[in-house]
C-alpha cells in the first residue's frame, strides 16, 4: 500500500524521517511530499535516500532540478493520487488553517483537495498556537470532514514552554495509520465485478451505433473499489481511460461481447455492479462489405440485444447486483421500476440532462435506491466521490444481507435439531 508523507515546517520535521522507516518496516510504500518550510529544518536528500523516491517538494519543479515542468507535476499530482492514504506529519497550524479552508498554493496542500484517500494529520508546534482558537476551530473542522487527528503530546517543547503540542509518538501514529487503512478497506474480500463505458454496435466495417458514455463513473468505482481491498475486474466498451492501478481490465466492443465477458466472471463476483451504457439495439444484419452511398433512403432494422443486468440478476444467489439508470424524466419512478424489473439490488439513478450529472463530465447527481426503501439523494460531486458513496451503500446493504444470512442460518439450525429431538 502507498502512504504519501507530507512533512511541515516545524522542528519535528526531523521525527518523519524515522516515521518514514517505521512505515517501510510495515511494508508500506512511502512517498514523501515537502513543503517550502520543511526544507528549512530537514532536505529533501535525507527523505530521498530513506524512501528510495523522489521527494516531491513543488508543484512546478522537477523534483531535482528545480525547473518549470508542467510534465512533472502531472506525473507528480498523478503519482500522488494514487495514494492509499495522505498522512501529515507533522502538520503545523498553518497547513491545518490551508486543509481547512482549501487553500492550494503548493503541492501539497493542492494534493490535500485532490485527492480522495483518507487523511491524518498529526499536528505539532507551540502550546499558544495549539491552543488558540484559531487553530482549535480548524481542527474541529477538519474532524466533522472526516480527517483523522492523532493529537499531540504534552511535554517540554522546542521553545521552551510545557504543554500540548509536541507531535505524538511513532507508534501513536502507526496506530492511526493501520486503523484508518483498515476502516477503509472494508471490502477486502469481495470479488467485484464492473461493466463501464458504451458498447459500439456494427452497420458495416466502417459504422457503428454507440452512445454518449464516456465510461468516467464505472472507471470511478472500479478505482475506489480496489482501494477498497475488493478484487476488481472491469469490462469495458470503447473509452479513452485507463484501466485503474490494481484492477483487472478487459475490453469489449459489442454489447455481445460484454454480455459473454460477464456471464464468464459472474459465477466469481461477490457483487456486481453495471454501469455501462449498454446498447438496447444493434443492427438486424451487419454488412461484411462497406455499405455504397444511393439516392433511395434505407432503412435500418435493429434487433434488441439481452438486457444484462436483468439477465445475470435473476438467479443471483447471495451476489449483490447494483444498476445504473440514465434518464432524462420521471427519475424515480423509472429508477424504481428498474429495481424491481432487473431485480437489482440497489438501483444508481441520474437525469442525464441536469447540469453537472451524465455524460463525459467530471461530475455527477445521483441518487441510490435500494431495496430496503432507503434512497440517497446525493448533491452535485466528483465523480469519485459519487463512487465512494456507492461503495458505501453496497457495504451497508452486504452488512445487512450477510446478517440476515446468519439469522436465517441460525434459524435452519435450530429447527434441525427442534425436529431431531
Ligand atoms: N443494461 C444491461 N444490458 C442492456 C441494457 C442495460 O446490462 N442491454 C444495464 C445497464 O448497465 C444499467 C441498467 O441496465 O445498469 C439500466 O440501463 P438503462 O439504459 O438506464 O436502462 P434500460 O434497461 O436500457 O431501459 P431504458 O433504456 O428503456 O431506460
Amino acid at each position: 500500500m502507498r502512504i504519501t508523507l507530507g512533512v511541515t515546517g516545524g522542528v519535528a520535521a526531523y521525527k518523519a524521517a524515522e516515521l518514514v522507516r517505521r512505515l517501510q518496516q510495515d511494508n508500506f510504500t512511502v512517498q514523501v511530499v515537502m513543503t517550502r518550510s520543511a526544507r528549512e529544518f530537514i532536505t529533501p536528500l535525507t527523505f530521498a535516500a530513506l524512501s528510495g523516491q523522489k521527494v516531491i517538494t513543488d508543484l512546478f519543479s522537477g523534483a531535482e532540478n528545480g525547473e518549470a515542468n508542467l510534465e512533472s507535476a502531472i506525473e507528480h499530482i498523478a503519482v500522488a493520487q494514487r495514494t492509499d492514504l495522505l498522512l501529515v506529519a507533522p502538520a503545523t497550524a498553518d497547513i491545518l488553517a490551508k486543509f481547512a479552508r482549501g487553500i492550494a498554493d503548493d503541492f501539497l496542500t493542492t494534493l490535500y483537495l485532490a485527492s480522495t484517500a483518507p487523511v491524518i494529520v498529526a499536528p505539532a508546534m507551540n502550546v499558544n498556537m495549539w491552543n488558540h482558537a484559531a487553530t482549535q476551530e480548524n481542527i474541529r473542522l477538519l474532524r466533522d470532514r472526516g480527517v483523522t487527528v492523532v493529537t499531540p503530546d504534552e511535554g517540554y517543547l522546542a521553545c521552551g514552554m510545557i504543554g500540548p503540542g509536541r507531535l505524538a509518538g511513532q507508534e501513536e501514529i502507526l496506530a492511526a495509520v493501520r486503523s484508518v487503512l483498515h476502516a477503509h478497506r472494508d471490502l477486502q474480500g469481495e470479488t467485484v465485478l464492473i461493466t463501464a463505458g458504451p458498447t459500439c454496435e456494427d452497420i458495416d466495417p466502417v459504422r457503428y451505433i454507440t452512445n454518449r458514455s464516456s465510461g468516467k463513473m464505472g472507471y470511478a468505482v472500479a478505482e475506489a473499489a480496489a482501494r477498497r481491498g475488493a478484487k476488481v475486474t472491469l469490462v469495458s466498451g470503447p473509452t479513452a481511460l485507463e484501466t485503474p492501478a490494481g484492477v483487472t481490465g478487459i475490453d469489449v466492443r459489442t454489447a455481445a461481447e460484454m454480455h459473454a465477458a460477464v456471464l464468464a466472471r459472474f459465477a466469481q463476483s461477490s457483487i456486481v455492479i453495471m454501469a455501462a451504457a449498454v446498447a438496447d439495439y444493434r443492427p438486424a444484419v451487419s454488412a461484411g462489405k462497406k455499405m455504397k452511398r444511393g439516392k433511395e433512403p434505407i432503412a435500418l432494422q435493429l434487433e434488441s440485444t439481452t438486457d444484462i443486468l436483468a439477465e445475470v440478476a435473476r438467479d443471483k444467489r447471495g451476489r449483490l447486483v447494483v444498476g445504473f439508470a440514465a434518464e432524462t424524466d420521471n427519475v424515480a419512478e423509472n429508477a424504481r421500476k428498474k429495481l424491481s424489473a432487473k431485480n437489482a439490488d440497489l438501483i444508481v439513478a441520474n437525469d442525464v440532462t441536469a447540469e453537472g450529472a451524465g455524460f463525459d463530465v467530471d461530475t455527477n447527481i445521483v441518487t441510490i435506491f435500494s431495496r430496503d426503501g432507503r434512497d440517497v439523494a446525493l448533491p452535485k460531486m466528483t465523480k469519485a466521490e459519487v463512487a465512494q458513496r456507492i461503495l458505501d451503500e453496497i457495504v451497508r446493504v452486504r452488512a445487512a444481507q450477510q446478517k440476515n444470512a446468519g439469522e436465517l442460518a441460525e434459524a435452519f439450525n435450530a429447527a434441525i435439531k427442534e425436529s431431531s429431538h
